[in-house]
């Protein structure tokens, strides 16, 4: 291992560990650093919840019931979007002033939860900008102007927030597409009316499907040299992302690994592997939650009930991806890891949860 620097940022929850690029940490270092700090608060997968029992958190509706997900009632207070999230959100709704911007995202999200009663709804995720804190993003919005028609692709895009903050900092729309699980079309419609845009406003390609279906990805190698098929011109009428293999540029993905488990994540990695550019520099990046060790956990929720959860540490994320997904030396891995206060309250501490934030980079 060559370096690790400890870092303490400005907010007093966070603190971050930059993990050097492209070398391994070793086991001791790391939980030492690990046990050095405090305890935080658990988060357990965003789609996996189920009803809390208790009066605190009454159950909202049959479909939420059926739907097997914790949805708790939303909650006015938990709005605490930022002034970037609120200045982004402005300038693109074309909303003059806070409270306006208020009551907008606020009945946004009510028409959201009545149908996705998710936690990335109630805590307002959906309007957080996560990309904008990818260490390596500054570096990806210059891809562009290196090479014209470079192609951002977002998996499980939700509103579509990321893709439009990237678009808003200079990611040509048309060269742009987000994917989402077809049952949850409908959280890219609510990022129209959250964003107060049509289609032809904001035209990224979209594609509604499973990212595991083999009509929509595919399960090959990585392409090491360019792929013999020209890119497709317009993305808007694509129906699958087969057609982009070897073209993408860079692949944004953030809260989504974490849903799967290990064997899964491991697929997922290879089907967005088979996806990007041979080109150097191109990327997948993104951020999710992990443990310090890898494995499965028992996650205690909010109502106490178990929850068995896969967690990947830093060094097996490293791990997969370098000389498991792609070929050793083809790749460097950077991985920045946070131990952060939760937003989610009501579930019971389980030990300590970091957000990996990382950036796969093609050499
Ligand atoms: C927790 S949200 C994360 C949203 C967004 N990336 C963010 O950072 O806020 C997970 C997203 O993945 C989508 N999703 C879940 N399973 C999927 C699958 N198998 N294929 C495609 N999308 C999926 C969901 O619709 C949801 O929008």
């Amino acid at each position: 291992m060559k370096d690790l620097q400890v870092n303490v940022l400005s907010h007093k929850f966070i603190r971050v560990i930059l993990v050097q690029a492209d070398t391994m940490l070793s086991a001791p270092t790391f939980s030492n650093v690990l046990r050095s700090k405090t305890q935080s608060q658990i988060i357990t997968p965003l789609e996996e919840r189920t009803f809390p029992s208790t009066p605190r958190y009454p159950p909202m509706s049959d479909n939420h019931l059926k739907a097997g997900i914790l949805a708790l009632e939303l909650d006015e207070t938990l709005y605490n979007l930022n002034n970037e999230q609120k200045d982004f959100l402005k300038r693109t709704a074309r909303i003059d002033n806070d409270e306006e911007l208020r009551k907008h995202v606020l009945e946004v999200q009510a028409d959201a939860y009545k149908v996705f009663p998710y936690p990335c709804i109630r805590y307002f995720t959906f309007a957080k900008l996560a990309i904008t804190h990818l260490p390596n993003y500054q570096q990806i919005l210059k891809l562009p102007q290196a090479r014209p028609g470079a192609i951002l692709l977002d998996m499980g895009c939700c509103f579509g927030s990321d893709l439009r903050k990237a678009v808003f900092d200079g990611w040509p729309a048309k060269d742009t597409v987000a994917l989402l699980i077809s049952e949850q079309l409908g959280l890219w419609e609510h990022g129209h009316k959250l964003y107060r845009t049509t289609p032809a406003m904001f035209p990224a390609g979209f594609v509604a499907g499973d990212a595991f279906n083999e009509d929509i990805t595919s399960l090959q190698e990585p392409c090491y040299s360019l792929p013999p098929e020209n890119r497709p011109e317009s993305l808007t009428s694509l129906k699958s992302l087969i057609p982009l293999r070897g073209h993408v540029d860079a692949i944004h993905t953030s809260l989504f690994f974490h849903l799967f488990d290990e064997e899964k994540q491991l697929e997922l990695a290879r089907r967005l592997a088979a996806l990007l550019s041979p080109m150097p520099s191109s990327v997948i990046f993104g951020g999710h939650y992990a443990r310090a060790e890898k494995g499965l956990k028992t996650e205690i929720l909010g109502n106490g009930k178990e929850h068995i959860v896969f967690w990947h540490s830093p060094e097996s994320w490293k791990d997969m991806w370098s000389g498991n997904v792609f070929r050793e030396g083809t790749v460097r891995v950077d991985v920045v890891w946070s131990e952060e206060e939760s937003h989610f309250t009501e579930l019971q501490q389980s030990g300590k949860l970091y957000y990996l934030k990382w950036c796969v980079t093609r050499l």
